[in-house]
C-alpha cells in the first residue's frame, strides 16, 4: 500500500482535525479568523457552520485555484504567501485577528492534478509550484542544480537515507523531463529493501517540493507574524504533516512560552524576558483512529495551538 500522507479519496474537502480546530477557537469568538492555508476551505466551512455571523473569515492561499473556493463561499479571498502575513492582513482587515489557522503542505486537489507536477503516481511536468509567487520550479532543481546541492535537500528536506545515491542517479539521468521519469529514476536508484517499503520516490518528491516553495522558511516567517498579529488572548493553530514542519512549530511555540530565564535566587529579573504565548497543547493533538479511517491524509497530522498572553 502506498504511504503518501496527503492523498485520500476526498481529503481536499474533508478538513483534518476540524472538530479540534473549531473547539480551540470557541473562546475567541466573535472575531476575525485568518485561514492562512485556505485550500479547499474545509476548515473555514466548518467554522462558518459552527459560529455563523460571529466569525469573519479571511482566506489566504498561494494558489489562485484554491481561492476560487473562498470567493464561492462569499469570504474575503487573498492571494499570497503567508510568509507575508502581516502585509496581506493589513491590506484586508482593520482589526487584530482573533485567530490564525495554518494547515501546512499541499492540498489533495494540488496533488490530484498531474499538470501541477506534485505527484509521483502520475505523469506531469516538473513544476511543483504551489503558486505563481514561487520563482523556482522542480525542473530547475532536477536538471540544473549541482549534485551536492541536490543531495543536501534530499537529505534535509526529505530525510531520505539514500540521498547521495538518489542525487547521483538523477544527475546521471539528465535531462529528466517528467514526474514519472523522475519517479522511475529514483526507484531504480533505491536499494531493493526500500523498493518494498512505501513508494521509493515519496521522500525525494517531498524534498524537491519543499525547496521549490521555500516551505520551511515560509512557516518560520508565517508563525512569527501570526504571533505578532493576533489580538491579546488570540490563538494560533498549526497542523503539520511531517517532522520538519512540526519541529518548527514546536520550537517556536516553546520559545514563545518561555518567560524569565534568570536563576531563582536573583532578586529581580535581569533578562527582561517574558512569555508571549501560553501553550494550549502541551502534547500535540493527533487524529483519532476513526478520522484516519475516513481520511488517510490525516494520519500523519499533528496539531499544536498557542494563545497570545496579555502584554
Ligand atoms: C493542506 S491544504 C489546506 C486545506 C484546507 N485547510 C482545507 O480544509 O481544505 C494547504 C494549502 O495551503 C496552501 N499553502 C501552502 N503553503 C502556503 C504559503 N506559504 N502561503 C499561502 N498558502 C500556502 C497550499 O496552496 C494549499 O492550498
Amino acid at each position: 500500500m502506498d504511504q503518501d500522507p496527503y492523498r485520500s479519496e476526498d481529503g481536499y474537502h474533508r478538513p483534518v482535525l476540524a472538530e479540534e480546530v473549531t473547539r480551540l477557537l470557541a473562546p475567541v469568538m466573535p472575531g476575525v479568523v485568518i485561514d492562512a492555508t485556505f485550500g479547499g476551505g474545509g476548515h473555514s466551512r466548518r467554522l462558518l457552520e459552527e459560529y455563523g455571523a460571529d466569525v469573519r473569515i479571511v482566506g489566504i492561499d498561494r494558489d489562485p485555484a484554491a481561492l476560487e473556493n473562498a470567493t464561492a463561499l462569499g469570504l474575503t479571498a487573498v492571494l499570497g504567501n503567508f510568509a507575508e502575513l502581516e502585509n496581506l492582513v493589513a491590506a484586508n482587515v482593520d482589526e487584530a485577528p482573533a485567530a490564525v489557522i495554518f494547515d501546512f503542505g499541499v492540498s489533495s486537489h494540488q496533488l490530484d492534478r498531474p499538470e501541477r507536477g506534485f505527484s509521483y503516481h502520475d505523469d506531469g511536468p516538473l513544476d511543483m509550484r504551489m503558486g505563481p509567487d514561487s520563482t523556482l520550479t522542480a525542473d530547475v532543481i532536477v536538471n540544473e542544480w549541482p549534485e551536492p546541492d541536490l543531495a543536501r535537500i534530499i537529505r534535509e528536506f526529505g530525510e531520505e537515507p539514500s540521498a547521495r545515491r538518489v542525487a547521483g542517479a538523477i544527475v546521471r539521468a539528465r535531462p529528466i523531463e517528467s514526474t514519472s521519469r523522475l519517479s522511475t529514476v529514483i526507484a531504480q536508484a533505491m536499494p531493493a529493501a526500500r523498493r518494498r517499503a512505501g513508494h521509493p520516490a515519496r521522500r525525494t518528491f517531498q524534498a524537491i517540493r519543499i525547496a521549490v516553495n521555500s516551505e520551511l522558511d515560509s512557516i518560520r516567517d508565517g508563525l512569527d507574524q501570526a504571533i505578532r498579529l493576533v489580538r491579546e488572548r488570540g490563538r494560533i493553530v498549526a497542523i503539520s504533516y511531517h517532522s520538519l514542519e512540526d519541529r518548527i512549530v514546536k520550537r517556536r511555540f516553546a520559545d514563545g512560552a518561555t518567560g524569565c530565564t534568570c536563576p531563582p535566587q536573583m532578586p529581580v529579573c535581569g533578562c527582561g524576558r517574558s512569555a508571549e504565548l501560553r501553550l494550549l497543547t502541551r502534547k500535540p493533538i493527533r487524529p483519532s483512529q476513526q478520522e484516519i479511517e475516513v481520511n488517510r491524509r490525516s494520519r500523519s497530522a499533528v496539531l499544536r495551538a498557542a494563545e497570545k498572553v496579555a502584554a
